[in-house]
Parts: structure tokens; sequence; C-alpha cells
């Protein structure tokens, strides 16, 4: 070989190792990145790019963006592209996919080596800092509100019992007057739905202290079901319930994650059709760490747009719903270190899932590993 070759050859080797230190730096970023040009033909993209697209690094490069499909936040990143090759500025959004998970989407414009217009996209998962971000605001809200709507409860709740009394009185004095007794029952539906209504109230309204105890899962299911029988007879909807039998015991306030299932439970309930069935089932995640419990319906499902409001206290949609019920479900889900995540079911229907931590050690003792241990 002359010296020519060699310095060639030589050259050649170097640029085959600074493209592989270049590849290898990019794809070791764990979130997505790519080069794309301005009409959103690929030129290159990273692992956790191809992992999210679902694609191989054959399947994707100098393909259109199209490839990597239509959902988020492959969207998102077709918006903004358009956008950069307007204006030729940097853009960016936030997006909130199908499947609960938010992402940072940026496009930077670049000019390529032949000053081509080329742009590079960056892609972050952001879920668990918005959802650390919305749980933080909610209990700030929640410590102002909570105070305010709890005092107001109270104060309502000693003039309800009065009136109560009153129509007790009221009713055993002129028990023979079947005049009144069309005026009694109205009064009596108005003040039972008001005290409901000042009952919940101060469930969300005051700071409570959770009583953690050992709980069984099925008898927590079963406690539920069982509260949720005549609802569920009226409405001619049936429980179907399934659980793990290996589930491991829970350390959580009873009382409270019964709570829980009793308010998804009524939900799905009030929104299947008759002669529907609900699901609630339990399972053990991999991990064990947790239990994972769901609550399905084949009802109409949730409209994408409420997605985003059904935990605010006082959201409803339902013909005399107080909109206490998830924001109750979330708090004491949360209380336990657990999450609660609402979705639709794609082959339609509502499902709710609630994990909650395990906090038992194995031997039978409580663990302090428990948040509020
Ligand atoms: N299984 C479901 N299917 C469809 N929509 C639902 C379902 N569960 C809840 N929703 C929607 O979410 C809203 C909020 O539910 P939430 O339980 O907080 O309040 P509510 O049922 O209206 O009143 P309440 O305080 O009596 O529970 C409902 O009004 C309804 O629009
Ligand atoms: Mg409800």
């Amino acid at each position: 070989m002359t010296t020519d070759e060699e310095r060639q050859a030589e050259l050649q080797r170097l640029i085959s190792r600074s493209a592989l230190e270049w590849r290898l730096t990019f794809d070791a970023i764990a979130f997505p990145l790519l080069l794309v040009e301005l009409d959103g033909r690929i030129i290159r993209m990273n692992e956790a790019a191809r992992d999210l697209g679902g694609v191989s690094y054959e399947g994707a490069i100098h393909h259109p963006l199209a490839v990597l499909g239509e959902g988020h936040p492959w969207r998102a990143v077709r918006w903004l592209l358009a956008e950069v090759a307007q204006t030729d500025r940097r853009a960016s959004t936030q997006t909130r996919g199908e499947d609960g998970r938010t992402w940072d989407v940026s496009v930077s414009p670049v000019l390529g080596p032949d000053r081509d217009r080329w742009a590079v996209v960056v892609i972050v998962d952001v879920t668990d800092t918005v959802r650390l971000q919305e749980r933080l605001r909610r209990s700030e809200t929640m410590s102002a509100m909570g105070g305010l709507v709890a005092g107001v409860a109270h104060e309502v709740r000693n003039p309800l019992f009065g009136i109560s009394a009153t129509l007790d009185a009221f009713e055993s004095k002129f028990k023979r007057r079947t005049e009144y007794k069309r005026y009694l029952e109205v009064l009596r539906e108005r003040v039972e739905r008001l005290n409901l209504l000042m009952r919940q109230l101060l469930d969300y309204g005051k700071p409570s202290r959770l009583d953690l105890g050992e709980a069984c899962p099925h008898e927590v299911m079963t406690s539920a079901i069982v509260a949720c029988a005549p609802l569920a007879h009226q409405a001619g909807v049936e429980i179907a319930h399934e659980a793990d039998p290996s589930l491991p015991r829970l350390v959580v306030d009873r009382h409270r994650v019964v709570q829980i299932f009793q308010n998804l439970l009524e939900n799905a309930i009030q929104h299947s059709p008759a002669g529907g069935r609900v699901f609630f089932r339990a399972q053990a995640p991999e991990d064990g760490a947790a239990v994972r419990f769901s609550v399905e319906d084949g009802g109409p499902g949730f409209r994408p747009e409420d997605l985003d409001r059904l935990f605010e206290p006082f959201f409803s949609r339902r013909r005399g719903g107080t909109g206490l019920g998830l924001s109750i479900v979330q708090r004491i889900a949360e209380q336990h270190g657990g999450e609660v995540v609402a979705a639709n079911r794609p082959e339609g229907g509502a499902v709710m899932t609630v994990t909650l931590p395990v906090c038992y050690d194995g031997d039978g003792r409580l663990t302090s590993q428990h948040p509020r241990l």
C-alpha cells in the first residue's frame, strides 16, 4: 500500500470510529431524540426514539415521520415541525397521550451540512413530574379549602339534625293525617340528601389521620360489593369479581379503602346499561409491591375532554351527582401512597384502576415503610 492509500485507510478508520462513538452516545441518551428534514423525513433517531415509535433502525431511517404512528407524541412532533418550517424558530409544547403519559416536545431548526433545513426533535417523558406538581397543587388547594368546607359542613349539620328531629316529631303527632304524608316524604328525601352531602363534605374536608391496620384485599372487595348490592339490584346491574388467590395482605385504613371501591362501584353501576355487568378485579403486579384493583363497566365511558377534570371536587355530569366521589377516591388513594387512574376501555366503557402499595413485611408484622405510619 502506498502512503496515500495508508493515509486514506487511516482517515476512513477514524471516520467510522467517530461515527460509532457518536452513535453510541446518541443511543445512550435516555430520552427520544431525532434528526429530521423539515418535510418530516427521518435522518437519524436514537434507540429511545425507536423504542417509543416501535420501529427498527432500517424501518425508520429515510422514512417519513408517519411510520411512527398517529398517536402522541408523534402527532405533536408533526404540528411543531410544520410550525418550524414556517417560522424557522424553535417550537415546543406539552402533550398528553391517550395512555395518560405526558411529554414535553421541542423542535429546533438546524442547518444541515449542505445548508439543508433540518430539525432536532427532543421528547422528554414528564409524566412523573407533572403528576407530582398536580399532587402538590391539589394538596395546597385542599388544605386551604378543607378547613372551610369542614367548618361549613359541621355548622350545617346541627340545624339539619334539628330539622330531622322536628320531622320525626311532626310525623308522630300527625300520623293519621294522610294529607301531610306526601310533603313529609319529600322533606325526608331532601333532608337525607343534605345529610349525605354533609357527610361527604366532612369526609372530604377533614385532615383525617389514617387508622392503619392489616386487611385482606378479598374482604375489602366483598365489603364494598355488599354495600353497593342494593344500588346494583335496583339498576339491574351485576357485579362480577375476580381476585388473584395469592394476593398479599395490605396495610391500609380498611374503612377508607372500602369507601374507595364503593364510590367506584357506584359510578360504574350508575353508568351501566340495565342488564349490564361491572367487573371488579384485583391482581398483584409482578414485583409484588402493590395490589392493582380495577373496576370496569360497559357504559359510555368518559368524554375525552373530561379526563383531566374527573378528580376535581364538584365536577359532575351526573344528574343529582355532587362530584365529590372521585376526588375522595383520589385523596384516599394518595394518602395510602397509591394512585388512581381513569381511562376508557378500547372495547368501550370506563375503567378505573387503583394501585395500593403493599406495606407488609411478610412475617405478619406491619412495616414502617408506609408513608404515613
Ligand atoms: N364509570 C363511569 N363512566 C362514565 N362516566 C363516569 C364514570 N364514573 C364517573 N364518571 C363521570 O365523572 C363524574 C365525576 O364522578 P364523581 O363520582 O366524582 O361524581 P358524581 O358521581 O357525579 O357525584 P357523587 O359525588 O355522588 O359521586 C361523573 O359525574 C361522571 O360524569
Ligand atoms: Mg360518583
